[in-house]
């Protein structure tokens, strides 16, 4: 499964590529708002700094608006890949730009339908928003499991499901024994699947031993 980083903050974001921990990178309105940088600075920093694709999303609703600045973003850097709203205007947008080559992620998808016809539309990515759908009370996993399933019954389909909307550690494992292609994710919670109190007592003690024995590698 490829790991995303699902943020507008370039340092954090800087410290994971050199950590080799990053396929991808995916924006939002919201991130870039929070960040309060400016969108096409930001988007061609992350371009440069991570060689997977970089989502960065249309503003517009409408087909031609957003046809128009997919191609301002599109001229940014060959790995950036347009963000389209699932909406029938951002269907419509994701087939044209896929006939120009362009690498396409289709977002806010809430239900398998949605997915299915992000495929017809021959999307690159499809987005499914797994922690809104639990802010619901509804279940995340089971639309990672019904689209995986759906997309395997006809292999025709190439969308790849990027899993969205993470917010925890479990999240991750959901989506990765749902078969999900790629996870995006906030950079803490990449930072925190490193981290297992066990794995920081055992090498404690391992250090604590290491020095008795007075002896150095390097
Ligand atoms: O980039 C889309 C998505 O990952 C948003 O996550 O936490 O705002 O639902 P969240």
């Amino acid at each position: 499964m490829k790991i995303f980083v699902d943020s507008a903050d370039t340092a954090a974001i800087r410290r994971l590529a050199e950590a080799g921990l990053i396929d991808g990178v995916t924006t939002n309105p919201s991130l870039i708002a929070k960040a309060g940088a400016d969108f096409l600075e930001t988007v061609g920093e992350l371009a440069a700094m991570v060689q997977g694709p970089v989502s960065a999303e249309v503003a517009a609703t409408d087909y031609d608006g957003m046809m128009r600045e997919a191609a301002v973003l599109a001229k940014i850097a060959p790995n950036v890949c347009i963000k389209l709203p699932l909406t029938m205007e951002g269907l419509r947008a994701c087939r044209a730009l896929r006939a120009e080559g362009r690498e396409t992620n289709v977002t806010l998808c809430f239900t398998a339908n949605q997915a299915l016809l992000a495929a017809k539309a021959d999307a690159t990515y499809i987005s499914p928003f797994v922690g809104r759908l639990d802010d619901i009370n509804l279940d995340g996993g089971d639309l990672l499991r019904d689209i995986r399933e759906i997309y395997d019954n006809y292999p025709a389909l190439k969308t790849q499901i990027l899993a969205a909307s993470l917010r925890s550690a479990n999240h991750v494992t959901d989506a990765a024994r749902a078969g999900a292609d790629a996870a995006t994710m906030p950079p803490a919670v990449i930072e925190s699947l490193v981290h297992h109190p066990l794995t920081e007592k055992g090498l404690s003690a391992f250090l604590d031993d290491w020095r008795r024995t007075g002896q150095r590698i390097a």
